[in-house]
């Protein structure tokens, strides 16, 4: 149908990427993000977004548990990205001890969780779309968000507020992106499925485009 499906010398993990830049360079340049890690926002506009973070990562999570066998989605489950409980100590040092009493997902937060969920039940390739577009970014451009998160507002370097940022079981975060690579590329998906993928994750970064938004509504910038 398209270049791809004849050339199969394009990895799928460049497939991926290059198919999902555009998507991305919205996402990394929205209003909130930009007003967040510029400082323009207080520590309260940080602790919503590690929100929404936990019902994303939850669904996806939970979702892992049930795909650790499944021969798509099976071999990207790896325990040490877990992000739930290094969300959980950060919302509890942010909000508090009483923090689950506290938080509330946005309605763009709600429908990108049910899609996850979605996914994890019944299409797994999906779930690796959204498996991608999160733990990737997290390896990556996270660790330019915790950078200045902890300039920001002070967070102890690597430590409570910003421990979803570090991933302590990766030692080689290079390595691991590199092997993570070398999985997509392996995935066990004809091209049409992984042009499906592809799709999937333009939808997860759409996802995370609409929090943002939201998000920037419920945090607007006094002139
Ligand atoms: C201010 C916010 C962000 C910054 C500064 C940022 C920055 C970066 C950087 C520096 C990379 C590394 C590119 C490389 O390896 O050469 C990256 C990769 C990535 N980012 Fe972001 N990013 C941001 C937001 C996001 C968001 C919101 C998402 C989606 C939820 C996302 C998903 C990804 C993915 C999936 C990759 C891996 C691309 C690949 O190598 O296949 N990023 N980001």
């Amino acid at each position: 149908m398209d270049a791809s499906a004849t050339a199969p010398a394009t990895p799928f993990s460049t497939l991926i990427r290059t198919a999902s830049h555009a998507a991305h360079t919205e996402a990394e340049t929205s209003s909130f993000m930009g007003d967040m890690l510029g400082g323009r926002l207080g520590v309260d506009a940080f602790a919503r977004y590690t929100e929404q973070l936990w019902f994303v990562y939850r669904a996806l999570e939970e979702g892992a548990d049930r795909l650790a066998d499944d021969p798509v989605a099976g071999p990207f489950v790896r325990r040490e990205l877990f992000r739930a409980p290094a969300l959980e100590r950060d919302l509890a040092h942010l909000l508090g001890p009483g923090w689950r009493d506290r938080v509330s997902a946005l309605p763009a937060t709600a429908a990108y969780a049910a899609r996850v969920e979605e996914c994890a039940r019944t299409w797994p390739a999906g779930y690796v779309a959204h498996h991608y577009t999160r733990y990737l970014g997290d390896l990556s451009g996270g660790q330019v968000i915790r950078d200045r998160a902890e300039r920001a507002w002070g967070f102890a370097r690597k430590g409570d507020g910003v421990r979803f940022y570090v991933f302590e079981g990766i030692g080689n975060p290079a390595a691991f992106k590199r092997d993570y690579r070398d999985l997509l590329d392996r995935v066990n998906a004809d091209d049409l499925e992984r042009q499906r993928i592809v799709d999937e994750c333009k939808r997860a970064f759409a996802h995370n485009t609409a929090v943002f938004r939201e998000l920037a509504g419920e945090f607007p910038l006094s002139a």
